[in-house]
């Protein structure tokens, strides 16, 4: 299925690739082209904002071309209060993040973790989130978290700090509704600090296969010319809901980054993450194609298939929810092995 709605700045087509899983989507690709090397230059004279957008958050109607959306301000301040009020405090960030240059392109890897999930965060270092160059990429991790009670375990994420420096963490509490908190800081630290070629944003439960990622990226340039238009009919029909992100997984360009950043510097904090992108797109007109080829729904094992995966988010044979860091080294160990795959 495609959906493609256009932006602002009409040489541009974004590709988003969503899945619906037992109406929940999984995951989104958020692609884009850059069609000529006039928008390459721009993008390196391009610095990050240094005035800071002011944080006025209203009542908003927004309509994505077949329903309208009624974000009433008040509604959301009296039952999530903390959600519009919060100004984000970073506590530690990661350091050598951000930049890019001429003669290469950087893909931030952002995981949504949680501060107790330790064991999560030692099995990806050693399969896809590491520091890594493919090709002319420069693949950088990055653990997007929250802030715990637990004192003892605050110090253990301390001390993984000062080991590997590749967590960005903020004080606010972490629980489901403050996710969206998550994306909100996350927008704006990167406006306010970062340059960037690409953002994956994904979750510290699924596999995520960094050169099949850096392959897709390399092949988008044709990719604009197929974009059309269809409504995502079937999400309405399940869901009055605007199109989402969540779960799996999806990819951002660096240079939208500060027009979803203002966008949500206006509206008004949804309490749910993958909805609360979904708006925050909308009103930054951002274009949101879907596609295929990402395993939202779940992949059987095939370190063929697995290689040419960009995300996938369960393997079938196992427990319905995300894959375990037992399984994924153990995935990822037969992966990198495989050679003598088909290119797709
Ligand atoms: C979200 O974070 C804020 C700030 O830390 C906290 O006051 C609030 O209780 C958290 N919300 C939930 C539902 O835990």
């Amino acid at each position: 299925m495609v959906i493609c709605y256009e932006q602002t700045m009409n040489k541009h087509c974004l590709k988003v690739m969503v899945c619906l899983s037992f109406n929940i989507l999984l995951s989104i690709v958020l692609y884009w082209s850059l069609e000529d090397n006039d928008d390459i230059k721009k993008m390196n004279t391009l610095k990050p904002t240094n005035t800071e957008s002011p944080i006025q958050r209203d009542t908003q109607s927004l309509y994505d071309g077949k329903y309208v959306y009624l974000l009433d301000f008040e509604k959301y301040k009296e039952e999530f209060p903390h959600l519009q009020d919060y100004k984000c405090k970073v506590i530690t960030e990661p350091k050598e993040l951000c930049g890019r240059t001429k003669s290469s392109m950087t893909l931030i890897l952002a995981i949504k973790s949680h501060p107790d999930s330790f064991d999560r965060r030692h099995a990806l270092r050693q399969t896809w989130a590491q520091p890594q160059v493919i090709e002319n990429f420069h693949i950088k991790p990055a653990f997007l978290m929250a802030s715990i009670e637990n004192k003892i375990k605050m110090a253990k994420v301390e001390k993984e700090v000062s080991q590997y420096q590749d967590i960005l963490q903020w004080d606010f509490t972490e629980s489901h509704a403050n996710l969206s908190l998550k994306e909100f800081c996350f927008l704006e630290w990167m406006t306010y600090n970062c340059v960037v070629d690409f953002v994956f944003k994904g979750d510290d439960d699924g596999f995520v296969y960094p050169p099949a990622i850096v392959k897709y990226l390399k092949r988008t340039p044709n990719v604009h010319q197929v974009c059309s238009w269809k409504s995502p009919q079937h999400l309405y029909s399940m869901n009055v809901l605007p199109t989402f992100v969540s779960g799996g997984g999806f990819i951002i360009p660096g240079i939208l980054i500060p027009s979803l950043y203002r966008a949500a510097t206006v509206l008004p904090v949804f309490p749910l993450d993958d909805v609360y992108f979904g708006f925050l797109a909308i009103k930054a007109n951002v274009i949101l194609k879907h596609g295929h080829g990402f395993y939202c729904f779940g992949l059987k094992f095939d370190a063929c298939k697995y290689r040419n995966a960009l995300i996938v988010h369960n393997i079938i044979e196992n427990s319905a929810k995300g894959i375990s860091p037992r399984t994924l080294l153990n995935v990822w160990g037969k992966v990198i092995k495989q050679k003598n795959c088909k290119e797709v």
